[in-house]
């Protein structure tokens, strides 16, 4: 066979006529007219199959997959009910991109829509959890094909410990986008390697506020839709997976009436980013049987999920506001004596402003306690708040999986609001 035609000079939709004429030609007898390995009688597939030989390819696939064109592409310009087909590029770290070895080809995670699959809140979850093991967090698209029917993403996110059905032992490359795209271009999939460069160009330039509005496509939806309290709060598992995962936070509630100076005083505990209210709860159960009375109180920056938390705790209606959490200010300039952020809903160049502003919503002598759902030892909150010059006065245990003995992450660490 000969060396692959210069993908450039194929235009795809022409190709995609052509493989229709020579179908139709061999079906009438021309006798000019052939097909490489037929199946009889003929089908489409056999035509295709003709034509990337034609140029040069192994495959119908190998051909498309070199030449088919991507355009840029905004979330609110998709019709996402002809969405057909999704392709996602990983990025586990800013700048470093996933590969995973399918059948000795680098490839990126990538499978037709299911029927009545949700791209955002299904789709994008499965694929590669499916593919690589690897779940992803951040979602945001950024190419779609000609035909607007195969939509391409790029997640961050880390590979998956926990109990979703996943994939683990995939053969999995990560480097700098760069080599990434020497790999692919190495394979002839130039169109990969084009979209694994789009997407951490797309990475290193989004807004804040495009970050914003994508995270809340990616996690509003699938946690109103979640079957369990944990679920609209993020949380994959039951009661008591959600008890040994998140229980451990309140070990920050340890010392500290006595650290303010009112022993026998109710705590007031703010979540920064509380979803559907679930932890912010559940510290009140969890923290009466560590004989700590907890207050609570939550901000979102989703308003529906603000709404659910309020329909969840009526008795807590008033408690719930929607704001970002690393602007916001309660509307009497109230501190609370523990407030919890959660790192990894900001951007890496994000984070150290997010950490500075709760700070600032703590009762002078509390705490604040940061956590990190990351499960990697490089991405621990306690490696991340120290490098922003905190001191870490505190940090909870961690549990492991009852079904696979797994840590839950790593440890969340609290830090200290200057006494007055
Ligand atoms: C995984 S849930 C956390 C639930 C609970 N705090 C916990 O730690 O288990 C993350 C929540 O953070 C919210 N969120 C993301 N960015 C935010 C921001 N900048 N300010 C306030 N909430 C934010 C999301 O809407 C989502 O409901």
């Amino acid at each position: 066979m000969s060396t692959p035609s210069d993908p450039s000079t194929i235009d795809l939709a022409q190709a995609r006529r052509r493989a229709k004429e020579l179908l139709a030609a061999v079906r009438a007898g021309d006798p000019n007219a052939a097909l490489v390995h037929p199946h009889d009688p003929p089908r489409l597939a056999d035509a295709h199959h003709t034509i990337a030989r034609s140029h040069g390819f192994t495959s119908w696939t190998a051909l498309v997959r070199a030449v088919e064109p991507f355009d840029p592409v905004a979330a609110d310009d998709i019709d996402w009910d002809r969405i057909r087909e999704v392709s996602i590029v990983c990025l586990p770290a800013t700048g470093i991109v996933s590969l995973y070895d399918d059948g000795g080809r680098w490839v990126i995670p990538h499978d037709q829509r299911r029927p009545s699959e949700h791209v955002w809140d299904e789709t994008l979850l499965r694929i590669p959890l499916e593919r690589m093991g690897f779940r992803r967090q951040g979602t945001h698209v950024f190419a779609i094909d000609r035909a607007r029917r195969h939509v391409v993403f790029w997640v961050d996110g880390a590979p998956y410990t926990g109990n979703r059905p996943h994939r683990d032992d995939a053969n999995v490359w990560s480097g700098p986008a760069d080599d990434a795209a020497e790999v692919l271009r190495g394979q002839g999939d130039l169109v990969l390697a084009d979209l694994v460069t789009r997407a951490a160009t797309d990475q290193a330039t989004m807004s804040y506020e495009r970050h914003q509005q994508d995270l809340q496509r990616t996690l509003t939806g699938g946690y109103l839709r979640a079957p369990t309290l944990a679920g609209g709060s993020g949380f994959g598992g039951d009661e008591q997976d959600w008890h040994d995962a998140r229980e451990v936070l309140t070990a920050a509630l340890e010392g500290l009436p006595e650290d303010l100076g009112r022993p026998d005083q109710p705590i007031s505990f703010l979540d920064l980013g509380c979803a559907n209210g679930h932890l912010a709860a559940s510290f009140v159960r969890w923290g009466a049987a560590r004989g700590v009375e907890v207050e609570p109180y939550g901000l979102d920056l989703s308003p529906e999920l603000v709404a659910r938390a309020q329909e969840l705790h009526p008795q807590w209606s008033d408690r719930f506001w929607v704001g970002d959490a690393s602007l916001w200010h309660h509307p009497t300039g109230r501190r609370f004596d523990l407030a919890h952020l959660l790192l990894d809903v900001f951007p890496d160049d994000h984070q150290e402003r997010a950490v500075r502003h709760a700070l600032s919503l703590v009762t002078p002598g509390g705490r604040l306690l940061v956590s990190n759902y990351e499960t990697r030892a490089e991405f621990a909150a306690e490696r991340i708040v120290t490098s922003y010059g905190f001191d870490v006065v505190g940090r909870t245990p961690v549990r492991v999986r009852r079904q696979n003995q797994k840590p839950y992450g790593t440890p969340s660490v609290w830090i200290r609001s200057p006494p007055q």
